[in-house]
């Protein structure tokens, strides 16, 4: 299951994508790239200049113009959610998908030295989160003719390492995050629900997890954009229930 070699992406005009994370690094790349391609982005971090940036280039680029949702996903509950829905119903009047790429991580540590309090955060910002954040918006997902929900993995979720502690354990239920969602809804929906695990790029994250690496060794954000916009768009319509390593690519 790979993105077309000579992707020639369906526009995503008149569909409107939440982004969470989409003050920097992927979440920031995709959000542009969804705009470019016609969408009208809700753009969700708690760094109100980061998303402003994002904004400016969105509409320097002359996408549509986005909606800023500066907001802490660490500490939304459930009303919380369901108010950011209305809000986002309210101004933007539908949801056809939601890229989940915000992510919490303090270091890497034995588990040893990490505490409870960071594994709260951990498992909320990258597992519950997902899931609540999801939740919240179903309704609008499901007016949707074609809804793409797509949760971001890591390596170290699907195989753990020493010293990724809870931030392997959190990003490794999104696998059955994505299953339990999918089984439960695509037969009723048009939504489907899929894991893509970007594998090393070089971001803000890239360089807390490795700050010892040569920038610019990695691949970039913007190299992934193929990824993401075929799994956002209606191209890949077909894919539902997917973990996608872009690292390694699958066979379909
Ligand atoms: N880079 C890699 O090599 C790599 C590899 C595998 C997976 N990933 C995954 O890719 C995704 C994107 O990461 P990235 O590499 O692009 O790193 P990044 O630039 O650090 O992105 C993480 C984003 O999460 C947002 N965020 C963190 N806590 C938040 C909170 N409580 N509320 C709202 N937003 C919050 C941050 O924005 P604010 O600080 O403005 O809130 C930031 O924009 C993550 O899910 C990460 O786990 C990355």
């Amino acid at each position: 299951m790979n993105p077309p070699d000579s992707p020639q992406f369906a526009s995503l005009k008149g569909r409107v994508i939440l982004v969470t994370g989409a003050g920097s690094g992927l979440g920031r790349e995709a959000a542009i790239a969804f705009a470019t391609q016609g969408a009208t982005v809700a753009l969700l971090g708690r760094n109100e200049n980061r998303l402003e940036s994002t904004y400016d280039e969105i509409v320097a680029r002359g996408g549509p113009e986005p909606a800023m949702f500066p907001y802490d996903l660490e500490a939304a509950d459930d009303s919380g959610f369901e108010r950011l829905a209305g809000t986002i119903s309210y101004h933007l009047k539908r949801l056809d998908g939601i890229l989940h790429s915000a992510a919490a991580f303090f270091s890497l540590t034995p588990l040893k030295q990490q505490t409870l309090a960071e594994w709260e955060t951990l498992l909320k910002v990258n597992l519950a989160v997902p899931f609540a954040l999801t939740r919240s918006c179903l309704p609008m997902l499901e007016s949707s003719p074609d809804a793409s929900v797509i949760f971001t993995g890591e390596s170290h979720g699907q195989q753990p390492a020493a010293y990724w502690g809870g931030y392997a354990v959190s990003k490794s239920g999104l696998a059955p995050l994505t299953t339990i969602f999918s089984q439960e809804l695509e037969r009723s929906t048009n939504i489907r629900f899929n894991t893509l695990i970007p594998g090393p790029v070089n971001s803000p994250l890239r360089r807390k997890t490795h700050p010892g690496e040569t920038i610019d060794s990695q691949p970039q954000p913007a190299d992934l954009l193929p990824w993401y916009l075929w799994l956002m768009g209606p191209e890949s319509r077909h894919v539902r229930g997917q973990v996608i390593d872009c690292s390694k690519g699958l066979e379909p």
